[in-house]
């Protein structure tokens, strides 16, 4: 058709126009994402990324948006990866859905949820998707329900938690792996063509090997403080599964949820299957901009008590490992007192009546106190603990049981095995999974921590452990049809329980751990205030797993600890200086016998606890400046933390390589008000006189222009010096 030159502006304009249904804006303050949702059509994503004017969100159809399906389902466009793969109840492996209605409500806290609702065009298949803002947050929760109206069981075969196309380009994912004593590995890359794929399937212990977050960083090779980021992180304890598909499309397409291998779910007539949340944030102040999002939101709205200081405690482990009695607790309990120390936590090896647990093959599940250890039970320690000024905390595996115990003995069928197999043991060659798909399991666990808090209300911090993976596939509880739901129920089980003991015991501090580093997901963070990162100390390793696990989670949930020297793992010997200075960038703490100590070394402890005090709610509260990363081998490691009002940071400086010769670059601070001027002082000073700069003032321009000269070495006795140095340094605005 010849259009006649007149009607050409008409139409132009015509083209200008919107042509998207109805608009659903997802915004938080500096972020958008944009749905477009068309009764009766695919709903569609348009736009996630920087805050969009409401002039260039009309514009979005002629500038080319993604316009892709939001929430991809498999059957009628197989060759196509998707979030949901549903078998219905006649055989039917197709699926497709369409918007119904779009509704926002006000959640828990004042987030605001906004639930696109669908159905399949064939099926009474409801799949509502859902996205919750929080006031003044830049993350975007994200999960999917999905109903079975259908007449059957229908089968779920896949049922991501959420789904984001990315613009094809130089994108670049950054994300953390690992194993026993050496969690959270960074690793980045561009992303390949075809797929990249972290999964888990160790059922418990899931961040130890492959961590459920990611970073994709738009422009090209990761920076901390520049560049446009999106960070994802997947809120599930249990396996998990993020894949990136980068096919011959404009997109990389990225998915995230529990990993569906061997887990399909069957759904009852009228039953709902709701996926774990997954949390979307993007920045464009780099990798630390999409840090300081996640760690804004998850101490506000996921992590326990994510505003509440954390205590410095002692943690009996790597001190005297099995070796507890009441003299050795007492003493320690003594001696992380005088230290400046707010709290002792009495670590494995307590419990056990007929089977005392005194090396790691036995009594898990035997939850009473072994009184030939401890002739005056807890009351005895809590006492100690009291007349010392300190609080009390104590080690449990309440998920756990041996083949040594008296809990198999009366309960073998609480387990996890498959019939007809010999059941698959774990640490100490006896440990044992039990079954929390089990009600009566749920019930137990429940009781276990219940229990401990009735008796003894003054417990004030529980370390709960997980130190084995599902081991076997096989529930003894749920039906020979539903044995695929083992993962899945397991994590349904454990939530429940957990529900029920925040329910009842709210302000008991609890640590997540899972054979170090197994738990540090947002998954578990609700019903939990810190996880432990890793069973290995080592300050100079703990540089580089802290420096990933700060990627996705606050310094005020990471635990961290300075231990003996020789390091018990890696055997490296490192000055209690550097040790306690790299404790102190976490959630400190103490993981040693200090009557092994010698006086010049607890001072240093004393005066880094000192000194933590200090700047805990800068640390703990703070927003973190990632400044020089340990990966660049630069020979240096640099961070800082800011308080939101800019009036107080503190900075962190680790020499991680000596040579001679060396030239290690100078570091510009960031985070600070250029126009304000710091007062700096050193923390944890050993040296015998004071730095250049101490007690000097500079504006915050000239730090983040410059950064200050930080000595190679310290200014002590020269039988005193060695190959570590660190710095720790306090700004205070005037
Ligand atoms: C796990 C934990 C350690 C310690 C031991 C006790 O390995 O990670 O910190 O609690 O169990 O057995």
């Amino acid at each position: 058709m010849k259009i006649q030159a007149s009607l050409l502006p008409a139409l132009a304009l015509l083209m200008a126009q919107p042509v998207y249904g109805e608009v659903v804006d997802i915004s938080t303050p500096g972020t958008s994402l944009i749905l477009d949702a068309v009764k009766g059509q695919p709903l569609k994503i348009l736009y996630y990324g920087a805050k969009l004017s409401d002039a260039d969100k009309g514009m979005l159809d002629v500038a080319g948006g993604m316009n892709l399906n939001a929430y991809p389902v498999y059957g009628l466009n197989p060759q196509s990866e998707a979030a949901l793969s549903v078998t219905h109840t006649d055989g039917n492996r197709t699926t497709d859905v369409a918007v119904q209605d779009v509704k926002t409500s006000t959640d828990k806290d004042g987030a605001k949820v906004t639930t696109v609702y669908m159905t399949d065009t064939a099926y009474p298949l409801n799949v509502n998707l859902n996205y919750r803002t929080y006031p003044g947050q830049d993350v975007i929760e994200t999960w999917a329900e999905i109903e079975n109206g259908e007449k059957g069981t229908v089968t779920l075969n896949r049922f991501m938690s959420g789904y984001l196309p990315v613009r094809y380009g130089n994108v670049w994912l950054s994300s953390l792996y690992g194993t026993w004593a050496d969690e959270a590995n960074l690793t980045e890359e561009p992303l390949p063509h075809g797929v990249r794929m972290i999964k888990n399937k160790d059922g418990l212990r899931n961040s130890h090997t492959s961590h459920g977050e990611v970073m994709l960083s738009l422009d090209g090779k990761p920076r901390e403080n520049e560049g446009r980021v999106i960070g994802a992180a997947l809120c599930y304890p249990g396996n998990y599964k993020l894949f990136v598909d980068t096919d011959d499309s404009n997109y990389h397409h990225f998915f995230a949820g529990i990993n569906e291998e061997n887990s399909e779910y069957h759904l009852k007539k009228g039953e709902t299957f709701t996926t774990p949340e997954l949390a979307l944030t993007y920045s464009d102040e780099g990798l630390s901009g999409v840090s300081r999002n996640f760690h804004k939101w998850g101490r506000k709205y996921r992590l326990h008590d994510g505003d509440k200081e954390r205590k410095v405690l002692l943690n009996s482990w790597e001190g005297v490992y099995f070796g507890i009695n009441e003299e050795v607790m007492a003493g320690m309990m003594e001696d992380i007192a005088s230290m400046g120390g707010e709290l002792f936590v009495m670590d494995d090896g307590w419990f056990g009546d007929k089977y005392p647990r005194d090396v790691d093959n036995s009594s898990l599940g035997d939850w009473v106190v072994d009184t030939n250890k401890l002739p005056n039970g807890i009351n005895g320690l809590l006492e100690t603990a009291k007349k010392n000024g300190v609080k009390f905390g104590i080690w449990i595996e309440p998920e756990m049981t041996n083949t040594v115990s008296e809990l198999y003995e009366k309960h073998p069928e609480y387990i996890i095995k498959a019939p007809k197999r010999e059941v698959v043991k774990g640490r100490g060659g006896t440990q044992l999974v039990l079954d929390l798909a089990n009600p009566k399991v749920q019930d137990l666990v429940f009781e276990v921590v219940d229990t401990l808090m009735t008796k003894y209300p003054e417990i004030d911090y529980i370390k709960w452990d997980a130190n084995a993976p599902i081991m076997e596939h096989g529930s003894q509880y749920l039906t020979a049809d539903n044995q695929s739901h083992l993962y899945i129920d397991y994590h349904k089980g454990l939530i429940k329980t957990l529900d029920r003991i925040r329910a009842a015991h709210p302000n008991v501090t609890i640590q997540a751990c899972a054979s170090g580093g197994g738990r540090a997901n947002w998954g578990f963070l609700p019903w939990f205030d810190e996880f432990w990162l890793s069973d290995n100390n080592d300050a100079l390793q703990r540089v580089y797993m802290q420096w990933g696990t700060s990627y996705f989670f606050p310094a005020i949930a990471m635990a961290s600890h300075i231990s003996a020297s020789p390091n018990h793992q890696t055997f490296r010997r490192i000055p209690t200086k550097f040790r306690a200075d790299v404790a102190m960038s976490g959630r400190l703490g103490l993981e040693m016998q200090p009557r092994d100590m010698n006086d010049e070394d607890k001072a240093i402890c004393r005066q880094a606890i000192n000194d933590y005090k200090k700047i805990r709610p800068i640390v703990q509260f703070g927003d973190l400046y990632r400044l020089q990363s340990p990966y660049d081998k630069k020979g240096v490691a640099s961070l800082m933390y800011v308080t939101p009002e800019k009036d107080d940071a503190v900075f962190y400086w680790w020499k991680i390589e000596t040579f001679m010769g060396q030239q290690l670059p100078r570091i510009p601070m960031a985070g600070l008000d250029p126009d304000k001027t710091y007062t700096v002082t050193e923390l944890n000073r050993i040296d015998n006189e004071p730095l250049p700069y101490e007690g000097k003032s500079f504006t915050g321009r000239y730090l983040m222009d410059n950064g200050l000269e930080m000595p190679l070495t310290y200014k002590v006795d020269y039988n005193k010096n060695t190959d570590y140095a660190s710095r720790v340094l306090r700004l205070t605005a005037k």
